[in-house]
């Protein structure tokens, strides 16, 4: 979520004072009672059938939250996902086939690469290659993957998923993320507060921070939606490799050093057209003791899972989280794509169409280059 849309929401909240107050069914309000990444909830024994259960003017949750063997299908609204190891993680996409990420971050649910979590698979063959990295803080996922059998569609260089969002209730609304890594044990889980999850341009990248590290939400900031995993997760994965890897803190996203100084990188709002020079080169940290996998070795279970396709989408969709409102509630998180530029017309990037494609395609292409 932009700097520049927050404070747009910051700007007509204080012109509209009932758009801060509590509004369990207030369609004309924005914020919620209690900010998304503030909500805790233990897994599985916590979790509420829905973490956000408001009305507001985005709409309502459109999935659930409390995910089982009856929701366990190419249909599921589970938006309950985990990010646990290179042959465990699952990634935020959209519900119908061909959709943008900009016109459905709001309602994207979990396809994961196993079973037994109430979600979607992922698809038999649609991821390329993947690295599974473990740091300090963080453990994150990059990869490649076929993008149109998780229903995005081809050539949409799509954009960020996060707890947060312009109007604090998250990408998608009421998204939870689980974690394993910290604990231990396979079978105990803890709630992710911080992460990102870049998806798009048949790449994807996803970090999940240690909610007990002292910096995570800097690690997994959610302010640079424009500059894609380049920037956000620098590192080297590669197209047809499994790994799972150790390494080294990346620097706090937009934050770097030149001639000896800390600089702070401020993304520009989308307003002010394409991105086209970065003053910067995202450092890449140093990663060790990489293990390589078969991906049939990694991925069994998804063997029989074929592309939702033609398969009907269940109707019990419960209201629209439409994207758009006049008070700026859309994001800029959809970012790099024409159609999100069509999108966000209240901010006139329509006018800078072609160059955020062409751009933007330059900048998530970094992330294989580096
Ligand atoms: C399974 O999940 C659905 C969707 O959240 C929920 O309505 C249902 O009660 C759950 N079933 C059980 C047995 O927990
Ligand atoms: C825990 O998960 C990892 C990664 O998925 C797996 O390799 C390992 O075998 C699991 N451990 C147990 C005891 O199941
Ligand atoms: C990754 O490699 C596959 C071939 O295995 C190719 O089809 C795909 O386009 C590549 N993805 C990217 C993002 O370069």
């Amino acid at each position: 979520m932009s700097r520049v849309a927050l404070s747009a929401l910051l700007a007509v909240a204080a012109v509209l004072p009932n758009a801060l107050v509590n509004a369990q069914d207030n369609p004309q309000a924005t914020f919620p009672a209690t900010p998304l990444a503030s909500k805790h909830f233990a897994y599985p024994t916590g979790l509420p059938y829905q973490a956000d259960s408001e009305h507001l003017i985005r709409g309502t949750q459109t999935g659930y939250n409390i995910c089982n063997s009856t929701t366990e299908n190419q249909d599921s609204l589970c938006q309950t996902s985990f990010l646990n190891a290179l042959d465990d993680f699952c990634l935020w996409a959209p519900i119908k086939p061909n959709s943008l990420i900009a016109d459905t971050e709001g309602e994207e649910v979990a396809w994961c690469t196993k079973p037994g979590r109430g979600t979607r698979l992922i698809p038999a063959g649609a991821l390329k290659g993947v690295q599974f990295m473990r740091t300090p803080d963080y453990v994150q996922v990059v990869g490649f993957i076929d993008q149109s059998l998780i229903n995005i569609q081809t050539g949409d260089f799509g954009g960020e998923l996060d707890p947060h969002g312009a109007d604090l209730r998250g990408n998608p609304l009421g998204g939870l993320v689980y974690s394993n890594a910290w604990s231990g044990n396979n079978d105990s889980f803890t709630q992710v507060i911080e992460w990102h999850n870049f998806m798009g341009g048949d790449a994807f990248c996803f970090k999940v921070c240690d909610p007990a590290g002292p910096n995570a939400a800097n690690f997994c900031q959610h302010i640079y939606d424009r500059i894609g995993c380049a920037y956000n997760a620098p590192n080297n994965a590669q197209n047809g490799t499994f790994e799972s890897c150790q390494g080294e803190n990346q620097d706090f996203p937009g934050v770097y050093t030149t001639n000896g100084a800390v600089v702070t990188y401020t993304q520009p709002p989308e307003s002010l057209g394409a991105i086209s020079t970065m003053p910067y080169q995202p450092r890449v940290p140093a990663s060790s003791n990489c293990v390589p996998f078969q991906s049939t070795a990694l991925f069994a279970a998804l063997a029989t899972v074929t592309p939702s396709g033609s398969a009907a989408v269940s109707g019990s969709q419960t209201g629209s989280a439409s994207g758009s409102s006049a008070t700026g509630t859309r994001s800029g998180t959809g970012t790099g794509t024409a159609q999100n530029a069509n999108q966000t017309t209240n901010d006139g990037s329509i006018v800078v169409m072609s160059g955020l494609v062409s751009v933007i395609g330059v900048v998530f292409s970094a992330l294989f280059l580096s």
